[in-house]
């Protein structure tokens, strides 16, 4: 399925295919990657962990993904050798973080955005330092030579921008085309500082998850008086994809030993929806 490709392609470009270890791999976004995280945050804010969320898990269980069943990062995850995506960094007691901290660690957060002022749930900021608590971890046992060595064999997925996009719109709908490059230019900007921190911390191999068609999403198609997608918001998906490209490329040629691969789930859903019977044969 269409998962299943995005997954077999940042497989096949990660190089990760034929090696007999299962890299770690480090998780970071929104609800698309989420796998529990919001379910230890206060409130009632961006939860999933009731049904009928959960209805095509194993064992029926409402994990918090905010899904059927398992999400777009566990199959990814699931591509790689692992089981599926690695725990939600909040559901660790010291016990199981030490045992998980090697394998990988999800750190995305339903709600979260690439700007801070975006949710209210765990920033990129915060899933970053969060990770950077991890890569501290990591070498107190290791040291930071061992560290580097495991961190750059690791597979960094991000799965983030949708909800910054859906926020910027809420508040000041189609704009003209100056003022939309603006706002994904600023969009840009911060996704870069995150990557850079990253990069930074130790990451190498980045796995970036583009933007799905947001103006098509059930909650939006029905403030529409005609139902269909909203072209509008769409544009911005498209155009915040562009950018990121342009992004990923000019960091990969520029720091050493970086490389990446951009799954395109504008792609997919798109296909999904002008050929809706190619699902039902599975
Ligand atoms: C947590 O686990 C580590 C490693 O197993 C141990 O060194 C440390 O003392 C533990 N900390 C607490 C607070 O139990
Ligand atoms: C991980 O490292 C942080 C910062 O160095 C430390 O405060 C924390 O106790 C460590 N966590 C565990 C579970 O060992
Ligand atoms: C775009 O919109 C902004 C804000 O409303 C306005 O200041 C600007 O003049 C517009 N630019 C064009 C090219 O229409």
């Amino acid at each position: 399925m269409a998962l299943k490709i995005i997954s077999l392609v940042f497989v096949l470009l990660l190089g990760v295919v034929g090696g007999s270890t299962v890299p770690p791999v480090y998780i970071f976004g929104d609800s698309t990657a989420d796998v529990g995280n919001n379910n230890f945050l206060p409130g009632n804010t961006a939860k999933a962990n009731f049904p009928h969320n959960g209805i095509d898990f194993p064992h029926q269980k409402a994990t918090g993904r905010f899904s059927n069943g398992f999400n777009g990062v566990d199959f990814i995850a699931k591509t790689m050798g692992h089981l599926r995506s690695p725990p939600p960094f909040l559901s660790f007691t010291n016990t199981t973080f030490h045992k998980h901290i090697f394998k990988g660690v999800n750190f995305a957060s339903g709600g979260s955005g690439i700007l801070d002022s975006t949710g209210s749930t765990l920033t990129m900021r915060m899933q970053l330092k969060h990770f950077s608590t991890v890569r501290s971890n990591i070498s107190a046992r290791v040291g930071e030579k061992a560290a580097d060595e495991i961190l750059s064999k690791s597979i960094f997925i991000v799965s983030t921008g949708g909800n910054d996009l859906f926020a910027f719109f809420a508040q000041f709908g189609p704009v003209n085309t100056t003022e939309r490059e603006k706002f994904v230019a600023t969009l840009i900007s911060n996704y870069e500082d995150h990557i850079k921190t990253l990069y930074n911390l130790g990451a190498r191999k980045f796995a970036i998850i583009g933007v799905p068609n947001v103006g098509c999403c059930p909650s939006i198609r029905s403030s529409n008086p005609t139902g269909d997608c909203i072209n509008d918001l769409n544009a911005y998906a498209s155009e915040f994809n562009e950018a990121t490209k342009s992004l990923m490329h000019k960091l990969s040629s520029t720091y050493k030993g970086m490389k990446h691969a951009i799954g395109s789930t504008y792609e997919v859903v798109s296909n999904i929806m002008k050929n809706p019977h190619e699902l039902v044969r599975g």
